[in-house]
C-alpha cells in the first residue's frame, strides 16, 4: 500500500487522473473499474479535460462500475447510471457497449451478479480500479462484515451509509436499503487499486484502513493485502495517520521516474 498525501483534493485528483491516463496510454483497450460518490468527481472532470484538450481517448477502454442501488431505474436522478453519465460518460468517447454498471432493476439479481462477474473475466479482468471510502470503511457497498472473499452480490446498507448518502435523494427515507456491489474478492482480483479519500469525515476510516488490523469490520483494510494499491489523500483525510510524516517523506523523495508508477 502506497500512501500519498497531497495538500488538497484537487492535487490528489490530478495525480489520480495522471495515473489513470498513463494506464489508458499504455494499454488503450484496458479495463477500468469505476466508482461513484462525491470523491471521484474531480478525477472524472480532469479525465474529461484530458480527453477534450489533450486527446486522451477512451475509445477502446471497457469499464465496470462498482455498484448500483436496487430498485432505481437508470434514469433516476440518484442512480449511479445517471451519475456516471453526468460526471464522466457524457464527456468522453468510451463506447456505450463497453460501459458496465450493475442493473438495479434486474429481475433475477443472483443471475445478474454472476453474469457481471463473468463479463469482467471475459473482458480480461480489471486493470485499474478507482475506489472511494465510506465513513464506515466500506469499499463499493461492501459494508462492515462483508466476506473478504465476496463477489458481486446484493447487500443491505447500514443506517450510517443510508444517512451519508441521503444528500443525493429528496429525503433519507428514499434511500434504498439494498444495493448490488462488486465484492471484496472482486476488488482484490484487480491489478491495481487507486483509493481516494478526502475531508475530515474520512480520517478515521482512512487510519483504520491503512494502519489498523485487516478485518472484515473495516473493508478498506483488506487493501493492505492488495499487491498494488495506492491511497491518495488530502491533508484532512490523512489527519489520523500515525506515520503520515514517513509517507510524505517517502513520496517527496521518490526518484522522478518512479512518481507516476
Ligand atoms: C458510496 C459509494 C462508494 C463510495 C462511498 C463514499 O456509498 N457506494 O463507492 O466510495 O460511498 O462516498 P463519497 O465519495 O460521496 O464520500
Amino acid at each position: 500500500m502506497e500512501i500519498i498525501i497531497l495538500p488538497d483534493a484537487e492535487a490528489a485528483s490530478a495525480t489520480a487522473a495522471r495515473l489513470v491516463a498513463r494506464q489508458v496510454l499504455e494499454k488503450p483497450d484496458c479495463v477500468l473499474g469505476l466508482a461513484t460518490g462525491s470523491t471521484p468527481r474531480r478525477l472524472y472532470a480532469e479525465l474529461a479535460r484530458l480527453h477534450r484538450e489533450d486527446h486522451l481517448s477512451f475509445a477502446q477502454v471497457s469499464s465496470f462500475n462498482l455498484d448500483e442501488y436496487v430498485g432505481l431505474h437508470a434514469e433516476h436522478p440518484a442512480s449511479y447510471h445517471r451519475f456516471m453519465a453526468e460526471n464522466f460518460f457524457d464527456h468522453v468517447d468510451l463506447a456505450p457497449e463497453r460501459r458496465h454498471i450493475p442493473d438495479g432493476m434486474a429481475a433475477d439479481i443472483p443471475q445478474h451478479c454472476a453474469e457481471y462477474e463473468t463479463r469482467i473475466v471475459a473482458a480480461g479482468g480489471i486493470d485499474l480500479q478507482i475506489l472511494g471510502l465510506g465513513t464506515d470503511g466500506h469499499l463499493g457497498f461492501n459494508e462492515p462484515g462483508s466476506s473478504l472473499a465476496s463477489r458481486t452480490r446484493i447487500k443491505t446498507l447500514t443506517p450510517q451509509t443510508r444517512s451519508d448518502n441521503a444528500r443525493f435523494f429528496s429525503s433519507e427515507t428514499d434511500v434504498p436499503h439494498h444495493v448490488i456491489t462488486m465484492g471484496l474478492g472482486t476488488i482484490m482480483a484487480t491489478r491495481m487499486c487507486l483509493l481516494l479519500a478526502f475531508g475530515k469525515t474520512k480520517a478515521r476510516a482512512v487510519a483504520q484502513s491503512c494502519e489498523g488490523p485487516v478485518t472484515a469490520s473495516v473493508p478498506g483494510s483488506l487493501l493492505q493485502f492488495h499487491p498494488r494499491a495506492k491511497v491518495l489523500l488530502d491533508e484532512e483525510a490523512a489527519a489520523e495517520l500515525t506515520h503520515a510524516d514517513y509517507y510524505r517523506w517517502v513520496y517527496n523523495n521518490k526518484p522522478a521516474w518512479q512518481k507516476d508508477q
